[in-house]
């Protein structure tokens, strides 16, 4: 009996856990969710109308139109949840501009169905999706878009459908690897060329003319200009996700890398103005890459996120110790803890004030609070303890909130870490260096800094690891080389 108990009290535990959202999710307002619900029914609406003009129209018509009109209201629904599910931290914006795709689709279906192909309709709109929310909710997207075919007398060729459906599929699935710009020109290169040569070989090779036509581009069912306008199509789209980035907030994989550019002049400045910043954020760069590789998270994410998360010391760089090069320490001639620990939690408000002004995408300016989360400023906390002070311990916190995914967390431990690894003596043993991460980590976890994180134990062991490993190689480049007397090797 007690054993049945501990297994449902483990099975139980477990299920709790899976519930918890690696991310918070982002409240949708009232308005904004009433919006995005009308838009719903008008997608309905256009997508079942035609069902409704046959006449004489009988109940059994209109029962038939109420379930498409539902269905279809179901289905919108579903797409919404799951970009929601893979996107937790999903916008209104972006849930809108998922829905306004699907809306425009389905007009331009009605509209234009028979003059365009629907490889046009659909798959340029799947390769914004993809890049800015993901392969999943793009799957879902052209699945939808696919099947709500407003009008039921048009039928798609089978063969037609499948080669939409394939070319669709891979778009997605790839437009939520895609790296750079030119991965995605690729794309849209080689997905019309294979469109056009799979039309050619499952429909047939009557098909294409290649005579001039007044109405070229328009004449649907010639493959040849289909495939054209497909590739059209989605070269004006890889022009447009830049403005659709900044519009709708999206984060894509090329913009983050651009972003990571050490060129650019936000991080140029970093480098200039607050070298040993600058430094601390390279070290920090790479505990946090290698751990999140252990884990499996967003790499591009973190590093990106990792090299703007000080940018707020730029406010006062030498207010910071890393900067100050051996002179004087400015919180010495101030001689006020809580002046000091005001200074420190400006680093996070300067930064955020950066991050606007720079237009830096929501996703990377969670880093500059979550990597400070609530954690308490000790070494001012204790000097006005020791200067008797009437304190309380607010004024020694930031000001949060706390990690709210496993990358800001790991970034947390891996700034944690960071100063303590590079103080090391370089003879320090691996069990001493891993046993210094694990107090670390052990004391942020203890403070509830991870609890909103949704890190495991099992993936907080692998994150010690990596910590350990960049450390290692660490202290393999700081091991000398014996100098020779003549230097000159070649
Ligand atoms: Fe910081
Ligand atoms: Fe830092």
């Amino acid at each position: 009996m007690q054993n049945i108990t501990t297994t449902l009290k483990k099975l139980f535990y477990l299920w709790r856990r899976s519930q918890v959202p690696v991310k918070q999710p982002i409240k949708i307002s009232r308005i904004d969710n009433l919006i995005i619900f009308l838009v719903c029914i008008l997608i309905s609406i256009i997508s079942s109308y035609k069902l409704l003009l046959i006449s004489p129209l009988n109940i059994a018509d209109v029962f038939s139109w109420f379930l498409t009109f539902t269905e279809i209201l179901i289905t919108s629904g579903v797409l919404i949840l799951v970009s929601k599910k893979e996107n937790p931290t999903i916008s209104s914006r972006q849930i809108f501009l998922i829905i306004t795709l699907l809306l425009a689709v389905q007009v331009t279906k009605l509209a234009l169905a028979s003059t365009i192909s629907p490889l046009s309709i659909i798959i340029p709109p799947a390769l914004i999706i993809s890049q800015g929310m993901g392969s999943i909710t793009a799957l879902s997207w052209v699945s939808i878009a696919s099947l709500i075919w407003p009008d039921p007398e048009i039928v798609i060729n089978n063969n037609l459908f499948f080669i939409l459906i394939v070319c669709a599929s891979i778009v997605s699935l790839l437009g939520g690897r895609i790296r750079s710009r030119a991965q995605l020109l690729q794309v849209s290169i080689f997905v019309p060329i294979g469109s056009f040569l799979s039309q050619w070989i499952l429909i047939g090779k009557d098909k294409i003319s290649l005579i001039n036509k007044q109405d070229f581009f328009l004449a649907n069912g010639d493959i040849f200009s289909d495939s054209l306008l497909l590739a059209i199509a989605m070269l004006f789209t890889i022009l447009f996700i830049p403005i659709f980035e900044s519009i709708f907030g999206l984060l894509t994989k090329a913009r983050l890398l651009e972003l990571a550019d050490k060129e650019k002049p936000l991080i140029r400045r970093l480098s200039l103005e607050a070298p040993g910043t600058f430094e601390h954020t390279l070290l920090i760069c790479g505990l946090a890459e290698e751990a999140t590789r252990m884990i499996g998270g967003d790499i591009d994410l973190i590093k990106t996120g990792a090299l703007y998360h000080d940018i707020g010391k730029l406010h006062a760089p030498n207010w910071f110790i890393e900067n100050q090069d051996g002179l004087k320490n400015p919180h010495d001639e101030l001689d006020d803890p809580i002046k000091s620990a005001e200074v420190l939690q400006a680093h996070v408000d300067e930064g955020l004030k950066f991050a606007r002004k720079n237009r830096l995408p929501k996703l990377i300016a969670n880093f500059i609070p979550e990597h400070q989360g609530t954690l308490k400023m000790g070494y001012f906390f204790q000097k006005a303890k020791e200067k008797n002070l009437e304190i309380n311990e607010y004024y020694f916190r930031y000001k949060g909130p706390i990690p709210q995914s496993k990358e800001t967390a790991i970034l947390m431990l891996a700034d944690g870490c960071e100063a303590a690894l590079r103080a090391m003596n370089i003879n320090a043993s691996d069990k001493e260096a891993l046993k210094t991460i694990s107090n670390i980590i052990y004391s942020r976890a203890k403070d509830g800094q991870l609890d909103d994180s949704n890190l495991s134990k099992g993936e907080i062991f692998l994150i010690k690891r990596a910590f350990l490993n960049v450390w290692k190689r660490i202290r393999h480049r700081r091991i000398q080389y014996p100098s020779t007397k003549n230097n000159t090797f070649s």
